[in-house]
């Protein structure tokens, strides 16, 4: 019965550990729910929109990264994203990715 338990356990430990969480820890980390929300708009757009209107877009991915470090504006409204410079190409990428996901 214990090996059992310990299976069990573990199951519910590990079992449905989500991949993709380690990118929303990344939004955390870089404080981007300052000012976004997953499906909830703030200062800037709710990300579930951004991974809308680039859906059928094939550069979102690269033209997106740009973006989250370069800051911009005029896209979503008169409001102003920051450059993001702390955010690392490859992290840049990786949030890019994920947030397109969220659709
Ligand atoms: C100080 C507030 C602020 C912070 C912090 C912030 N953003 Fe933004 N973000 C905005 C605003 C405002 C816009 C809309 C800009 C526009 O209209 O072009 C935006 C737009 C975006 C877009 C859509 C760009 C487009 O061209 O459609 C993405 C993707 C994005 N942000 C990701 C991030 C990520 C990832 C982080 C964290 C690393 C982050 N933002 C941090 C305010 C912020």
């Amino acid at each position: 019965m214990k090996p059992l338990l310990v299976f069990a356990v573990s199951l519910c430990l590990f079992g449905n550990a989500d991949p993709v969480l380690a990118d929303k820890d990344m939004l955390i980390k870089n404080n981007c729910f300052a000012c976004h929300g997953i499906d909830k708009r703030k200062y800037g757009p709710k990300f579930v929109d951004v991974a809308r209107k680039y859906a059928n877009e094939e550069d979102a991915v690269p033209m997106l990264a740009r973006k989250i470090r370069a800051g911009g504006s005029g896209v979503w409204g008169e409001d102003i994203m920051p450059p993001q410079a702390q955010v690392s190409e490859d992290d840049a990428v990786a949030l890019a990715k994920y947030i397109l996901s969220l659709q």
